[in-house]
């Protein structure tokens, strides 16, 4: 990050009153906590993790918001400890030995063997993906030219853009499909039951599986479909990540049921996250038309003509600032977890054998112990400025880390800048959704802003 940057902008003149989650307010009992998680977790987590370092929840649970702790138990001593039981309760169904979820020497394997497609080296090539997407983005911004729902705008690229890296673009099943697929998924695993949030035993009956595996059918099916299509017309040398996962399928290191499992990690993990994102970034933008100006400025600068190449992003450090604290505020991976799998002390606190760990990303990152006024949206946090470890974790830390932190962060930059360089973004007066959490964080309804050409 450039100290002029730094000079440059002023957060004094910017400050707003933002949409937020909200908190349980007094002690979350077992009961409450089945009760209501399922249609929204932030209301089962203590608004008290905002300013208290360790919290005891029901049961085995505890929240974690210290960051050397979080350190040591993601990085450190815990480095070790499985996806906690809820997790594989809610998505397992849908992609049960993909990365994101298997342990031991097959996640190795699997992390090894995909590492390469998310490399740096390959961000040049996945920066011209993304840069055709942001053009279309742009132009459909432009047009739209009023009221526009920006999350559901910024889904349909993050999904274009995901068709475009994994299967260049071109295969027999069409992106509506994929994006109708993927939208019954994920409105499935949203729909959590207390079963799978206590972890139960997998052969007690739930709700959810009584009532309906259609969607993880469906989309399970499409993948094969996809994975049998590209089969049959193989590149010699792999062009996209298809083939690469193909080429495990191929050399017998993986099955066809975990190469769907990846296939459809890849996508459910790289499409809403990255999305919503996006749709958060517009809306603070929207709320800090200063900002907005400073930043579109500072984009026209670096590229002028308007195509984004790799190189461009580096002289975009308001833009990048900008992505960093919208992941501060609205982290899509607002709370993740661990089961213990042994008696751990740290920091004095103790975890017995099968509790569960939660890490309230959320609410860390608006600790009020580690960030000055943290409701406020401010630039300048993350310009020449850095954090203990553990404190900003919207990828995670330690070995499980987020895959695709630099694929993501580098899209999300290219889509970002892309619109703005074609039109400026306002709030239109309606009341914005608060931000609810399932899987991942998403917002409560459409995002609604006015878009107006710049012409
Ligand atoms: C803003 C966007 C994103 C956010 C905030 C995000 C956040 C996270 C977090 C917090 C984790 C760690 C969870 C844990 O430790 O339990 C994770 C893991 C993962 N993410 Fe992301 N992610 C994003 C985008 C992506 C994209 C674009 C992809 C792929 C295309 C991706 C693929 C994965 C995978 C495969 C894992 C599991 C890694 C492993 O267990 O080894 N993510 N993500």
């Amino acid at each position: 990050m450039t100290g002029n940057a730094a000079r440059a902008f002023d957060p004094s003149t910017d400050s707003k009153q933002l949409v937020a989650a909200e908190l349980a307010g007094d002690d979350v009992s077992l009961l409450d906590f089945a009760r209501k998680a399922g249609r929204n977790i932030f209301s089962v987590i203590p608004e008290a993790t905002r300013t208290q370092t360790y919290l005891r929840g029901p049961a085995n649970m505890h929240y974690v918001c210290d960051p050397a702790m979080i350190t040591e138990l993601l990085a450190g001593v815990g480095r070790h400890f499985p996806k906690s039981s809820f997790t594989h309760n809610v998505i397992g169904p849908a992609v049960g030995n993909g990365m994101i979820l298997s342990e031991g020497q097959k996640w190795r394997t699997q992390r090894h063997r995909y590492a390469p497609l998310f490399a740096a080296r390959n961000l040049p090539v996945l920066t011209s993906h993304f840069a055709g997407t942001g053009e279309e983005l742009g132009e459909f911004f432009a047009k739209a030219n009023g009221k526009v729902d920006v999350a559901d705008a910024a889904q349909e690229a993050t999904l274009t853009n995901i068709s475009r890296v994994m299967f260049s673009g071109n295969e027999a099943v069409s992106k509506q499909d994929v994006r109708n697929g993927m939208r019954r998924f994920t409105d499935y695993i949203s729909y959590m039951s207390l079963f799978d949030l206590m972890g139960l035993p997998k052969w007690m009956p739930r709700k959810k599986w009584l009532k309906s595996k259609k969607p993880i059918h469906s989309l399970r099916q499409l993948a094969r479909d996809v994975i049998e299509t590209r089969q049959a017309k193989r590149h010699e040398t792999p062009e996209d990540f298809l083939d690469l996962l193909i080429e495990a399928l191929e050399s017998d290191s993986e099955d066809i049921d975990t190469t769907v499992d990846n296939l459809l990690t890849f996508v459910a993990a790289g499409y809403e996250t990255s999305a919503n994102t996006i749709a958060w970034g517009l809306y603070l933008l929207a709320m800090h038309p200063e900002t907005q100006s400073m930043i579109r400025q500072e984009v026209l600068r670096a590229c002028p003509s308007g195509a984004i190449a790799f190189e461009d992003l580096q002289k975009m450090p308001l833009l990048q600032a900008h992505v960093r604290e919208t992941l501060r505020l609205y982290p899509a991976g607002a709370l993740f977890a661990r089961d213990a799998t042994e008696r751990t002390e740290t920091n004095g606190v103790i975890f017995e054998k099968g509790d569960v760990i939660m890490f309230p990303v959320y609410s860390l990152h608006g600790h009020e112990e580690l960030w000055d006024a943290p409701q406020e949206y401010r630039l300048d946090r993350f310009l020449d400025k850095t954090y203990p470890r553990g404190q900003y974790i919207p990828f995670g830390d330690g070995p499980r880390i987020c895959i695709g932190a630099q694929y993501a962060e580098t899209e999300i930059m290219v889509l970002l800048a892309s619109a703005l360089c074609r039109v400026s973004f306002e709030m239109t007066g309606d009341v914005l959704p608060a931000p609810v959490l399932t899987f991942t964080m998403r917002p409560g309804g459409p995002i609604v802003l006015t878009a107006k050409s710049l012409g």
